[in-house]
């Protein structure tokens, strides 16, 4: 009887000594197995005298039930307690704030390009472009800036040597290439990049215009006025936005301008600031764009698209538009 219950205390501090159900199934087996302690007890019944035999068998067979019981017991506790680490281990906190894809944005130019190109439409106004890459021809020649003209160093660029491209260094080409492919009446706005050796906080060695040509029977400067002066006052959304024009040189226009836009007025004092040039098509540049001066005539204009941004959203350097600062670029989400 000793033997016995020394067997079970045993078999107890075995099975609470596996980690592991593999290590269990080993324990067992020194108790309950073929050659376990157990079973050789059962084993050596046969040898007692037949008297004592129904009480020793009643004995072993209870040991063996209270081993059985306490192996149950260890196989349950090693099974949960691997539910347990498994769930720690694979467990979702509900509670934690989920990891948003965090939507981007349009960049503020174009924005305000989308935007302008929306408003030119409302007057009629389809959109054109052309290559930033340009020839020497639609850059300059052909608007009338011709080799070794003053005019030229005005609009110093980035030539690319051993050819004649240039990198454009406005968006007026795109009329004499518009031009040349379409009839009149001509109505577009060609917004894009332009390019000229020009680094500063108002100047960036790349930025953006928007050129505009309208080409028709009679057109003059009052439609260029009416035009401008209506889309100020659309892109601002100030109606008391006026429109002065200084007289100012380009090459390809005759008259040519200064766009002016009354920004301020305090008392007599008015604060002018410029946004473009402009000007009635020269009759050569339309002969270059392949249209009869004699029967048609038209205006040009060339605004800075990145002034204006600045303008519509207060921003004070231009830099600020290409450094790629997300913390400048959200706020126009
Ligand atoms: N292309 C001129 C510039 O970049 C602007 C302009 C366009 C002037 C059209 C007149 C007509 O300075």
């Amino acid at each position: 009887m000793q033997e016995l219950d020394r067997i079970v205390a045993d078999a107890e501090v075995a099975f609470a000594a596996c980690a592991t159900a593999p290590d269990l199934e080993q324990a067992k087996a020194r108790f309950l197995g073929k050659a376990g302690a157990l079973t050789e007890l059962l084993k050596g019944l046969g040898k007692l005298p037949p008297e004592e035999k129904p009480r020793a068998g009643a004995a072993i067979n209870e040991a063996k039930t209270r081993v059985e019981v306490l192996l149950a017991g260890r196989r349950e506790a090693l099974l949960a307690a691997e539910l347990e680490s498994r769930l720690a281990a694979e467990s979702i906190d509900v509670t934690l704030p989920g990891r948003r894809q965090s939507a981007g944005g349009l960049h503020p130019i174009t924005r305000a390009q989308a935007h302008i190109e929306r408003l030119f439409a409302s007057m009629g106004f389809s959109v054109a472009d052309g290559p930033e890459i340009e020839n020497d021809f639609y850059n300059f020649t052909a608007l009338r800036m011709f080799p070794n003209h003053p005019s030229r160093s005005m609009q110093d660029t980035f030539y690319i040597a051993g050819s004649d491209k240039v990198l454009r260094t406005h968006t007026s080409p795109v009329q004499i290439r518009h031009m040349q492919s379409h009839t009149p009446p001509i109505r577009v706005i060609c917004p894009g990049r332009v390019y000229r050796v020009d680094h500063d906080a108002t100047h960036s060695p790349m930025f953006h215009q928007i050129e505009g040509l309208w080409v028709d029977e009679g057109i003059s400067l009052a439609d260029l006025k009416g035009t401008i002066t209506q889309f100020c006052r659309a892109f601002f959304e100030r109606e008391d936005i006026e429109i002065r024009f200084r007289p100012s040189y380009f090459p390809f226009v005759e008259p040519g301008v200064e766009i002016d836009m009354v920004w301020e007025r305090k008392g007599d004092e008015v604060k002018f600031l410029e946004i473009g040039g402009a000007g009635v098509v020269h009759p050569d540049v339309l002969r270059n764009g392949k249209i009869d001066p004699e029967r048609h005539s038209g205006f040009a204009f060339g605004m800075g698209l990145d002034r204006l941004a600045m303008l519509k959203y207060g921003v004070n350097d231009l830099r600020l538009f290409f450094e790629n600062d997300l913390k400048f670029l959200r706020q126009f989400r």
